[in-house]
């Protein structure tokens, strides 16, 4: 029953990591990318072609990428904001690996100038040669928008804004549309709210929910999530994660406990929680 099968995006080693304080080794990120290969999950985000000077956490991201054990079911996204970070994926990356290429933009202007240095008119301009590369090369894409229901300089955020950002992306291609509450601050009313509007723009299979766990509804907005159609989820084993451009972020909602729900009602994942809850055990030991 396809409408039973959730997919679950594992970001932890990248949007979990990212924000970390402390120094994590390569070895270190690459064995844990290792044990969530073989957990069953079938996307697991690995690193981002930022610049070293924004994300100092992702700086290595290119050994990351040359020294893990790609496991041939998963496909293995990267962060890249332009021309630049597309260069250095293509230079790390190993071949007959299944790879996505995740372009990231913001439903709000405020958080667009404080993690991209630019508008977001300026941010789709840069992304756009990305993915014109990446669909010349073949690989896949998917879009991120940021801050869709509040912003951490804006205030709240229209979900009109969103469907915009939405039809931006959609427009450079139909590319798959990650939804973030960048700083955990959604609500079910309003993530349906935001959902309405996106879906008069995008179909309901290229919708995947991204939410942080700042306020303790990430489970309550899968819900309501779920409760439109969604049937895809961002999460990081643990909860790693925050924003380091996003005061105030906090970790994504835990993969664990995502399983833990969607299981207890049915739904499956095909990922197998032991697996899961041994590199979430690895992974706290990192912090
Ligand atoms: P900039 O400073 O405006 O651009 O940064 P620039 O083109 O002037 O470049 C500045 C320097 O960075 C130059 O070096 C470039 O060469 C270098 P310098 O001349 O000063 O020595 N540079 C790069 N180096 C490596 N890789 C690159 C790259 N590009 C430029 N790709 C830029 C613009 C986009 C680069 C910068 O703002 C940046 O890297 N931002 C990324 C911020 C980031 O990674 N944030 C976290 C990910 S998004 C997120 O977490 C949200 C999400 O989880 C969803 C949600 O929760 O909402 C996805
Ligand atoms: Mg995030």
């Amino acid at each position: 029953d396809g409408d039973k099968f959730v997919r679950i995006h594992e970001v932890g080693p990248r949007d979990g990591l990212q924000n970390e304080p402390n120094v994590i080794s390569v070895a270190d990120k690459v064995a844990l990318i290792d044990m969530l290969s073989g957990s069953g999950l079938r996307d697991i985000e690995v690193g981002s072609f930022v610049s070293p000077k924004w994300v100092p956490q992702m700086a290595d991201s290119d050994q990351v990428l040359a020294q893990m054990t790609p496991a041939p079911e998963v496909r293995y996204a990267v962060l890249v904001p332009n021309m630049r970070g597309w260069e250095g994926f293509v230079a790390a990356r190993q071949p007959d690996v299944t790879y996505e290429v995740a372009v990231f933009i913001s439903a709000s202007e405020g958080f667009s100038r404080s993690n991209l240095n630019c508008s977001i008119a300026e941010s789709v301009e840069r992304l756009l040669p990305v993915v014109q590369a990446a669909q010349d090369a073949g690989i896949a894409l998917r879009g991120y928008i940021s801050c869709v229901t509040d912003c951490p300089f804006d205030g709240p955020v229209a979900p009109d804004a969103v469907a915009q950002a939405a039809s931006l992306l959609r427009a450079a291609a139909p590319m798959p549309l990650s939804l973030g509450d960048t700083i955990g601050k959604a609500t079910p009313d309003r993530v349906t709210a935001m959902l309405r509007a996106v879906l008069d723009v995008a179909p309901v299979d290229d919708i995947a929910g991204h939410f942080h766990d700042t306020g303790g509804q990430a489970l309550a907005n899968i819900a309501a999530s779920m409760d439109m159609g969604v049937r895809a989820f961002d999460s990081s084993v643990a909860g790693l994660g925050g924003c380091p451009y996003a005061p105030g972020a906090s970790g994504n909602v835990a993969t664990e406990s995502v399983l833990e729900m969607l299981h207890a009602q049915g739904f499956e994942t095909g990922i197998n929680e032991e697996v899961i809850a041994k590199a979430a055990a690895f992974a706290r030991g990192l912090r």
